[in-house]
């Protein structure tokens, strides 16, 4: 049976790289990151991408620029490192850069995100602020496919934690980060195993 192959897609720090990288070498997750691609030079995702010899590559944001639709012409060259590395699913981990038509129709419920807040409440930058500022009890996080439009893709696995009196915006983020390590590589697994179907809004899990 052919492994599934991974590109994984970076801005930062990389945490959830790192949790996709231990369910992989434990053998929860049946997988193999085929290449990490980062927007930003220095993203500490890349080097503990290199730490565990996975092949990483920088596509600098400032190559596009003065084309015609530098997001666009950006994703020509994601999708074209995705495709030259084989690349089965997409994952954003902590990608801080909206994805265009080019890679979403390439790869059609084949791109998922991890998003810190029950979609569809609180979408875009700081997730964790927006629901304090809101005053919610219960915040937590979301994987769902890229669709066009933030944040709005059909929904895979959510986890909810609760909001506690005299959190902050720095506190409440890590109790749903240590969530978010486990949501993501479950619904990578759950991919791998084909066991997700997509029908209009909804993510059935099969034998769930
Ligand atoms: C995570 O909390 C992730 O959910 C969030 O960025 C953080 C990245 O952390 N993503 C978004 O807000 C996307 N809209 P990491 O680099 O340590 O994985």
């Amino acid at each position: 049976m052919n492994i599934l192959r991974l590109g994984v897609l970076v801005s930062g720090r990389g945490s959830n790289l790192q949790a996709i990288i231990n369910e992989i070498e434990s053998g929860t997750v049946k997988a193999e990151i085929a290449v990490v691609i980062s927007n930003k030079h220095k993203a500490p995702a890349l080097e503990r991408a290199e730490r565990h010899g996975l092949t990483t590559v920088f596509l600098d944001p400032k190559s596009v620029a003065g084309m015609s639709d530098p997001r666009q012409a950006y994703d020509q060259k994601l999708l074209e490192t995705l495709q030259h590395h084989h690349v089965q699913l997409v994952v954003l981990a902590g990608y801080m850069k909206i994805v265009t038509s080019v890679l979403i129709d390439a790869y059609k419920s084949r791109i998922m995100n991890i998003h810190p807040s029950l979609l569809p409440s609180f979408p875009g930058l700081h997730a964790q602020q927006q629901a304090l500022d809101h005053g919610v009890k219960v915040a937590g996080c979301t994987v769902h496919f890229v669709t066009e439009g933030m944040d709005t893709g059909p929904i895979i696995l959510q986890r909810a934690v609760p909001v506690k009196e005299g959190d902050t915006a720095d506190t409440l983020s890590d109790r749903i980060l240590k969530e978010e390590h486990g949501l993501l590589p479950r619904a990578i697994q759950l991919f791998a195993e084909g066991r997700l179907k997509v029908e209009g809004r909804a993510v059935h899990v099969r034998d769930a």
